[in-house]
């Protein structure tokens, strides 16, 4: 694909996001030969930095940067393209410098008008900076083409991701718009588009006949480290599941789109979304678990409790674990249960997706209905990517006794290909113009349809549980309780 000569804006120049993801993916595009022949960054905020200190700041000093080993000046060709404006975002007035800055750069560069703006600041500053950019009609594309992409959170309510999406639509058009949800941009996410429709064999196996249940996990073994500030205002359900483990959902879950491209598949994920069904009241007693982590030991390690982390409110009721089951009321799926959790110190950094297929209706062998006897298909997204099909076979000798064994996809050592990291490949696709991996607005506004009634709940209802559970553990024991049939979760570090 082509991409033209273009400038980077970034928003939060000098915020940690920019460090380490934006600056270090637009260097990898750089190490690759992947950016055009004129090319520029252009770091904006209110910070005073010179062009010089700000390359200092993100591209010398930066321990998120690796300069390959044969070619040392490397870096300094990388800083050559990077520049910084400091401006009061919330000024409009501030955006005529902006304006004169990005002309002048257009010159010395020799880029023509194409801008794409990244919004990496707090969401509160959204809406403020595209209307400012309209105002200073950096939003025209007369000259050049304008991307405005919008990091997450995208909205903190259903009706606050209304307005936001209103607010950028008065100043960008839908086409313009990119909302950046990280995995999307993750190699075995997308495989399981290529798993599903560049092959034979599984869709025609993927619907309610087949399968029995559907389980996703996020899990991190991280807690909130430096975050405590953002999380206790956000929460697993804001932070991870309306947006990443929803989009997993709908990729694993929507009708084959009518062509490869953005259009065609937003298509289908909105299609998807719609079909999730409501939660009632009931159904969030009981189908929604939360909790929170405790102060633990692991081993000979101490670690602070959710609610003794810098930032976090003492009494906080905001959840580090989210676990829950839901239907989606379609022709493919009637009445198969999906079951979705995420954390934060959980046992291991892990997510997967399990397709559980349903068990032999007749046992002419010595399967039985135990776990673990059925046929299950697992993406495994992080960390070693790859496929695993469990099937089960003859143990060898006497009889008929059957055992299930794995067939073991893992990219690792397996194919040389270089796997980009998601900010990679999510920027380049933007400079190219492909919002394929990107949100529309229409999406995200009905995946907030389905969790607003969960936080709604949470906030109105005292009585509905916040559940602690020890680090290192995979969460209230309640989440077990979810799946039925006493099988629980798949471990995902038992193969
Ligand atoms: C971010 C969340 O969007 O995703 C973080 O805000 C979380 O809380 C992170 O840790 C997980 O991303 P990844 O790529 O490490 O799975």
């Amino acid at each position: 694909k082509k991409t033209d000569n273009q400038i980077l804006t970034i928003f939060g120049a000098s915020g940690d996001l920019t460090e380490r993801k934006l600056i270090p993916a637009v260097f990898n595009l750089f190490k690759r030969g992947f950016l055009p022949e004129n090319y520029a960054i252009l770091g904006v905020s209110r910070t005073d930095f010179s062009d010089e200190e700000y390359r200092k700041k993100v591209v010398f000093d930066n321990p998120h940067l690796k300069a390959s080993k044969d070619n040392p000046g490397e870096l300094e060709n990388f800083a050559k393209m990077v520049f910084y404006q400091s401006i009061d975002t919330k000024a409009v007035v501030d955006y005529q410098l902006l304006a004169n800055r990005l002309k002048t750069l257009c010159n010395d560069c020799h880029t023509d008008q194409n801008y794409i703006f990244y919004l990496s600041t707090p969401p509160s500053l959204y809406s403020v900076i595209s209307k400012n950019l309209g105002e200073a009609q950096l939003n025209t594309e007369e000259k050049g083409w304008k991307r405005l992409i919008v990091e997450k959170p995208f909205g903190y309510t259903l009706e606050s991701a209304k307005e936001l999406n209103n607010q950028l639509l008065e100043s960008f058009k839908e086409d313009q718009i990119y909302r950046i949800d990280h995995y999307l941009g993750k190699e075995t996410v997308q495989n399981t588009l290529v798993a599903r429709f560049g092959n034979t064999i599984f869709e025609p196996l993927w619907n309610r006949i087949y399968i029995e249940k559907v389980e996703i996990t996020a899990a991190e073994s991280v807690g909130v480290e430096k975050r405590g500030g953002y999380y206790d205002g956000s929460g697993a359900l804001r932070d991870m599941i309306q947006n990443h483990l929803l989009q997993l959902v709908s990729l694993v879950t929507m009708e084959p789109p009518a062509r490869m491209d953005a259009e065609s598949i937003h298509n289908e994920k909105l299609k998807l979304f719609r079909s999730l069904r409501p939660l009632t009241q009931d159904d969030i007693r009981d189908n929604v678990i939360r909790g929170q982590y405790l102060n633990s030991t692991i081993g000979d390690k101490q670690y602070p409790g959710y609610r003794e982390e810098s930032g976090v409110d003492p009494e906080s009721r905001t959840e580090t674990f989210a676990a829950l089951k839901f239907y989606i009321d379609n022709w493919r799926w009637a009445d198969v249960p999906f079951f979705v959790r995420t954390g934060k110190r959980l046992p291991t950094r892990v997510s997967e997706v399990v397709i559980h297929f349903k068990p032999n209706h007749h046992h002419l062998f010595s399967q039985r209905r135990i776990a673990n006897s059925q046929n299950v298909l697992v993406f495994r997204i992080q960390p070693n990517e790859g496929i695993l099909l469990k099937f089960g076979l003859k143990v060898p000798g006497n009889g008929f006794k059957v055992e299930t064994v794995n067939m073991d996809f893992q990219y690792d050592g397996l194919t040389d290909a270089y796997v980009p990291e998601a900010y990679e490949r999510l920027l380049l696709d933007c400079m190219q113009g492909d919002a394929t991996l990107y949100a529309r607005g229409d999406s995200v506004i009905a995946a907030w349809e389905f969790v607003d009634p969960i936080l709604k709940a949470w906030k109105d209802d005292p009585d509905l549980p916040v559940y602690g559970y020890p680090s290192g553990t995979w969460g209230p024991e309640q989440a077990n309780a979810l799946i039925e049939n006493g099988h629980g979760w798949r471990n995902p570090c038992a193969n």
